[in-house]
């Protein structure tokens, strides 16, 4: 009898796990790149390098950067986005778990067409800030988390390099603003509070800059 319990229980648990896994199952990335074909490409082009600055370019950015912010951006039962933008909030609302994953290997997978720097005289205080922050104004070097060409470190940092400056320099003033509010422990809501817009400005266009 004793016997049988154990063995029912160890069957449940075994399979109770196994059925978790065959849920989510394999990424399935030719659905995704169906869906980034026939949705994202519109304003993220098909291969995540996406023509226009307001978009972000989500070519080679680390794919668990990409699913965090998906997951955030979609409300969850009548509760609000964690990262509230009305677009993406709309856009996630179709998706299940499991295509955002798919979606965020697929564009981690592409190759990435970095924009460019294009303001001269920020560069050194864009550079100067990236490597040494502001030790005056208690700003930390981006370097330090995000790696010193930009590349982020995957799970934890995303990846900064060859991104619009238009749309870096807006993601920096939401965070200051609280607009933004997903970052785990208020790293980044810390720092942009400190930053001026100038600053943000000259950050914004070295980091396009950054290979
Ligand atoms: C109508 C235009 C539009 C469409 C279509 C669209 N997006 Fe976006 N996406 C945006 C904008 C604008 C932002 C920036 C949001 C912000 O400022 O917070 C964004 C941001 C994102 C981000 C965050 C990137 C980052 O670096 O944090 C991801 C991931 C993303 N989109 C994925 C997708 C996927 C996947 C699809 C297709 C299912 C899609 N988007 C469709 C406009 C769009
Ligand atoms: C202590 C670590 C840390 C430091 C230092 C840091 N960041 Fe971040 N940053 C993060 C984390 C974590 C995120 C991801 C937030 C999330 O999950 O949404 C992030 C996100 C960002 C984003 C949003 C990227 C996107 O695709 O939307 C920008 C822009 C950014 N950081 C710029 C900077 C700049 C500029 C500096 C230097 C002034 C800096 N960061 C310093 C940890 C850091």
């Amino acid at each position: 009898m004793i016997r049988t319990t154990a063995i029912a229980l160890l069957a449940s648990v075994c399979c109770n796990a196994f059925a978790a896994d065959a849920a989510s199952g394999k990424p399935d990335l030719e659905k995704a790149r169906k869906i980034a074909e026939s949705v994202c490409a519109a304003c993220h082009a098909a291969d995540g390098n996406s023509p226009t600055p307001a978009n972000p370019i989500l070519a080679g950015q680390g794919a668990d950067y990409l699913f965090k912010q998906l997951k955030e951006f979609k409300a969850e039962e009548g509760k609000p986005a964690l990262r509230n933008n009305a677009i993406m909030v709309g856009m996630t609302a179709a998706l299940n778990t499991d295509d955002m994953r798919a979606l965020a290997i697929y564009f981690s997978q592409q190759k990435i067409k970095p924009s460019a720097a294009s303001n001269e005289k920020l560069v050194e205080t864009g550079k100067h800030l990236w490597r040494k922050g502001d030790f005056d104004r208690g700003i930390p070097a981006c370097a330090g988390c995000h790696g010193p060409a930009g590349a982020g470190l995957p799970a934890q940092y995303p990846r900064l390099a060859g991104q619009y400056a238009e749309y870096t320099e807006l993601q920096l003033k939401n965070f200051r603003s609280e607009e933004r509010s997903n970052d785990p422990e208020r790293m980044m809501r810390t720092i942009a509070d400190k930053l001026s817009d100038k600053q943000i400005k000259a950050l914004a266009d070295y980091i396009a800059g950054l290979r």
